[in-house]
Order: C-alpha cells, then sequence, then structure tokens
C-alpha cells in the first residue's frame, strides 16, 4: 500500500479517487481535517476497503511511526499543507508548523521507517513531496519559465514555507540517502477545490450573485493545470522518476486573472444566457507582495517521463464549472459558519 498525507483535501482527494479509480493497491490516507480537509470528497470510498483514513497530524510522531510499522507502506505521497496564500498573509504560523515544522517531523517518521526495512524495500521506498511553483519567486512578462534550475525567491509566507520544506526533504536525500522525489506544480483547478481559491471562488459568487473580487489590476499570470493532469504526473514521478530528483509540472496554460474570470463568465453564460455575469466583477485592493507572474517550463517531465497533460484550459474549466453545478450539497456544507468569517475578515474588513 501507499501512504497518502492530506487526502481530505483538493489534490490529495483527487488523488485517492483517480489511484483507486485505476489500481487496487490500497492507500492509507492520513488527514487533520483542518478547515480544507473535507472527509465527504472520499464519499464514494465510503465501504472500500482499499481506502483507510486515520485523522492525524502529520507532525505527530508517534501515531505516524505506530501507522507506518503497523501498514508498511511502499510510499509516502505528502501533500497535507497549510495552501492558501492570502491565510498565509493573515497568519503565518499554522503555514510554518504543518509546511516546515509538520514537514520535517514526517521527513524524521519517514527516515526511521525506511532505515527499519530489508534491503529491497529499502530500493523501492519512495518519499515524493508535492510542491508548487510559487517557491521560484515572481516572474516579469519576458522572463524565461521557471525550470528545475531556477533559484529560489519565495515571497510570501505560504511560498516561503513551501520553499523551506523542499530543502528539508533536498537534504534528507543528500544527507542520509532517503529515496525522495519533489514534484513542483503550477495552479491546479478542478472538483472538489475549496471555494477560497481563485476558480471556485468565482464560479460561487458569480451564481450567488455577488462580487467577483479581482484583486489590483487583474493583470497577474498564472499557469493554470487541471487537477487530474497534476494526479497523473504524481503517478508518473512516482512510478518511473529518479531519486532525489526535482520535477516541475504545469500545463503551458498562462492567463492573466481578469482573462480567467472572463472566461468564466463566458461559460456560465452559455448556461445561463439570460445573465451577463461580467457586470459582477469588482476590482478590489491588491495583495501584499503579489507575485505577478508564473509559467512553468515542464520540459523534463515530458521527455524524461513521457508525462503529457490532458486537458486543456478550456475542456477543463467546463468540467470544472459543471462539477460545481452538480454539487449543490457539497457546497452548502462548505460555505458553513467558519468559512463565512473567512469571507468577512478577508473581503470585507479586509
Ligand atoms: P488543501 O488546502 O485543499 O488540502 C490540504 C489538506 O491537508 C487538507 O485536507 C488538510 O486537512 C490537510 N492538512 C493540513 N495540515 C495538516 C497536518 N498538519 N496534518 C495532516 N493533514 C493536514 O490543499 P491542496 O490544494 O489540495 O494542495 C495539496 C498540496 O499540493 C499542498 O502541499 C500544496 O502546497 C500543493 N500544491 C497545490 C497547488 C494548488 O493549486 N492547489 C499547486 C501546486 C502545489
Ligand atoms: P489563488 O487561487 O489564491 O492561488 P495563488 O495565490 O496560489 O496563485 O489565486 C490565484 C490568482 O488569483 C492570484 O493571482 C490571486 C488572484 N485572486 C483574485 O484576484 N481574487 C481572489 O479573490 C482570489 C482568491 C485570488
Amino acid at each position: 500500500m501507499i501512504l497518502v498525507t492530506g487526502g481530505a483535501g483538493f489534490i490529495g482527494a483527487n488523488f485517492i479517487l483517480e489511484w483507486l479509480g485505476c489500481g487496487d493497491e490500497a492507500v492509507l490516507n492520513i488527514d487533520k481535517l483542518t478547515y480544507a480537509g473535507n472527509i465527504d470528497n472520499l464519499a464514494p470510498l465510503k465501504s472500500d476497503a482499499r481506502h483507510i483514513f486515520v485523522r492525524a497530524d502529520i507532525g505527530d510522531t508517534s501515531t505516524i511511526g505506530t501507522l507506518l510499522k503497523k501498514y508498511q507502506p511502499r510510499a509516502i505521497v505528502h501533500f497535507a499543507a497549510e495552501s492558501h496564500v492570502d491565510r498565509s498573509i493573515h497568519g503565518p504560523a499554522d503555514f510554518i508548523e504543518t509546511n516546515i515544522v509538520g514537514t520535517f517531523r514526517l521527513l524524521e517518521s519517514a527516515r526511521a521507517y525506511w532505515q527499519s526495512l530489508p534491503d529491497d524495500a529499502r530500493q523501492s521506498f519512495r518519499f515524493l513531496h508535492v510542491s508548487t511553483d510559487e517557491v521560484y519567486g515572481s516572474l516579469s512578462a519576458d522572463d524565461p519559465a521557471f525550470s528545475e534550475m531556477t533559484p529560489y525567491a519565495p515571497n510570501s509566507p505560504y511560498s516561503a514555507s513551501k520553499a523551506s520544506s523542499d530543502h528539508l526533504v533536498r537534504a534528507y536525500y543528500h544527507t542520509y540517502r532517503l529515496p525522495t522525489l519533489t514534484t513542483n506544480c503550477s495552479n491546479n483547478y478542478g472538483p472538489r477545490q475549496f471555494p477560497e481559491k481563485l476558480i471556485p471562488l468565482m464560479i460561487i459568487n458569480a451564481l450567488a450573485g455577488k462580487a467577483l473580487p479581482v484583486y489590483g489590476d487583474g493583470k497577474n499570470i498564472r499557469d493554470w493545470l487541471y487537477v487530474d493532469d497534476h494526479c497523473s504526473a504524481i503517478r508518473t514521478v512516482l512510478a518511473k522518476g529518479v531519486p532525489g530528483e526535482v520535477y516541475n509540472i504545469g500545463g503551458n496554460a498562462e492567463m492573466a486573472n481578469i482573462d480567467v474570470v472572463h472566461t468564466l463568465c463566458r461559460l456560465l453564460k452559455e448556461i445561463y444566457p439570460d445573465k451577463d455575469f461580467t457586470e459582477q466583477i469588482t476590482f478590489v485592493k491588491d495583495r501584499p507582495g503579489h507575485d505577478r507572474r508564473y509559467a512553468i517550463n515542464a520540459e523534463k517531465i515530458c521527455t524524461q517521463l513521457g508525462w503529457r497533460p490532458r486537458e486543456t484550459f478550456a475542456t477543463g474549466l467546463a468540467k470544472t464549472i459543471r462539477w460545481y453545478l452538480d454539487h449543490q450539497d457539497w457546497l452548502d456544507a462548505v460555505n458553513n459558519k467558519t468559512y463565512q468569517q473567512w469571507i468577512d475578515r478577508h473581503y470585507v474588513q479586509g
């Protein structure tokens, strides 16, 4: 079996659903269920014995050590993190605790377990660390896209905490030879994404007749990747990646935020022809330290491991909108008091 951390979150849940959809290897899912963790994401696996869920913190060394001994996973795929830049600006402490200290403790648990394995299991064991392109900082309009050789220059507490965790993973390979793999992926979108992030936020607000809050001039650029393509890249790196290596993952889909929002409004109008959602677009105060542009050069994973994204931005976005329209019950559950407190704190009080 494999161990997945953060498997009740957006990408982790999609990863587990797909993993068990295309094979029979069991998954031990360890998730703390923070505000972003949602066990309903895994509802289709409720009575599936191949999915074992344990609510625990990655930093709880004693629990993680016991689980590793009991279940003997052949790999750890590490998604668990605090993941929202705006929240990291309001309160960085949780980001330091989970993304840095938590990853360090998980690495220690993994190292102790890995060292206890027999030779052949030690050889084949993998620790795959899921990270972000944000560690590379911000690009100007004509800079080349981020490659694996781009120096780190994180600008937000979130990206700084992810950068620190990447460095720890690197050190565990170089110092202890723990067979690590690191992936740095661009912005994801798709089903089950917590609505604090740009694309689900805009879909939900558009349908509710609320403002579509675009930060600054709306010209910040992100490189969008449909979540299933990220998951297939992680499966590819886990199967074929070389220990100690880093792989950038991206979909060659750079877009300014304002263009993303206009595209969403256009696709929604095809479903609701009487409405003009663009009237709801509102420019709001910019995010402090807002990175201007991200772009990923994914040549290494494409040429060395043979991975390719399947969705274009247009096909992925249409699927995403459909999913949110078809899952009102999921949205009602997520749109609770705690979420409203975040919206109020961030968008109303500022
Ligand atoms: P998410 O916020 O939706 O989910 C994170 C999950 O981790 C939640 O289920 C949460 O309960 C769990 N978690 C948080 N702290 C924990 C702890 N201390 N112990 C155990 N579980 C804990 O995040 P996501 O968007 O699914 O991102 C997953 C990973 O992918 C993160 O490491 C993130 O940095 C990385 N990433 C995300 C994107 C993106 O666009 N969303 C892009 C590139 C990389
Ligand atoms: P986000 O989904 O928070 O991802 P990240 O900050 O990790 O890239 O934001 C994507 C882009 O959208 C980013 O440039 C900030 C912008 N944005 C808005 O303009 N308005 C919003 O309400 C949010 C949440 C994001």
